[in-house]
């Protein structure tokens, strides 16, 4: 899919790779970018509608959805990344909350409009969906089941014409990953990526040095070749009337 005159929504627009996603989609002459914000948020590009969403409330994505006409891309961004040690059952729900349902939630809302415009859905995921970082292992958890549902999602609706796409992004240089003295690629990189992977037709997506390093492990490995054995249990849809 190119960008070119499409309509988009990213959400966790404000900052990070969702800013940098924001800017991309607008360079690459996107007609109308929804930035799905908790926050008030101004632009300065008269394509960019702000939202107020917060997708873990199921008022706001109900809300944003009534807002938006039609639409032919949703990127599922927003995010969170707390440190712990699996101790705390309340803080691996908060990430589930957001990570696994925010992303779900979202998508539900917006399904009607993404399968009339035969659209996509891209889920910014994580590296850590494929092996988690045991320093970060309830969002660890939050993006291998977020993963999980970006596959099941692409099965389901690729007979309504909907592409499922997920970003496997690896270290970016965002105030999720302060702290930790790795090499990072730029949010704005990691955008130009996705969009170019998206022009491509990819659908996994690995947007970074260190999760290009592992693409084509992933995409030649067991666990691929049983996605797609499995996607074909899935019974096609029913002819229109
Ligand atoms: N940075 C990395 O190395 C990396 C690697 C792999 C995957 N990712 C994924 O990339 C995505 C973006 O992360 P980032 O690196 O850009 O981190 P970031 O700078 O911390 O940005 C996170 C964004 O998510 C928003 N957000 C958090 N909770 C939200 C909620 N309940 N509803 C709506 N928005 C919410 C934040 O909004 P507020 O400003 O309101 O908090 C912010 O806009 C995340 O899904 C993250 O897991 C990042």
């Amino acid at each position: 899919m190119s960008i070119t005159d499409k309509t988009v929504l990213i959400t966790g627009a404000n900052r990070g790779i969702g800013q940098a996603l924001v800017s991309e989609a607008l360079a690459r002459g996107a007609r109308r970018v929804y930035a799905g914000t908790r926050q008030p948020m101004a632009h300065p590009d008269p394509r960019v509608t702000p939202l107020t969403l917060d997708v873990t409330d199921a008022a706001q994505i109900q809300a944003a959805a009534g807002q938006v006409g039609s639409l032919d891309l949703l990127v599922n961004n927003a995010g969170i990344a707390l440190y712990d040690d699996l101790t705390d059952r309340d803080l691996l729900e908060r990430h589930l909350a957001v990570n696994l349902f925010g992303t779900y939630g979202v998508t539900q809302a917006f399904l009607p409009e993404l399968t009339r415009s035969g659209g996509a859905i891209v889920n910014n995921v994580s590296l850590m969906a494929l092996a988690p970082f045991p320093v970060t292992p309830a969002y660890a958890i939050s993006k291998a089941a977020a993963f999980n549902l970006t596959q099941s999602l692409r099965a389901l609706l690729a007979g309504r014409g909907v592409r499922v796409h997920a970003v496997l992004t690896g270290p970016t240089d965002t105030a999720m990953t302060r702290g930790f003295e790795i090499p990072k690629a730029s949010p704005e990189s990691v955008a130009r990526a996705i969009f170019d992977a998206l022009d491509r037709g990819e659908e996994d997506i690995f947007p970074d040095p260190m999760s290009a390093s592992v693409a084509d492990g992933w995409r030649h490995g067991v666990a691929k070749a049983m996605e797609r054995e499995n996607a074909a249990f899935v019974p096609p849809e029913p002819a229109a009337a």
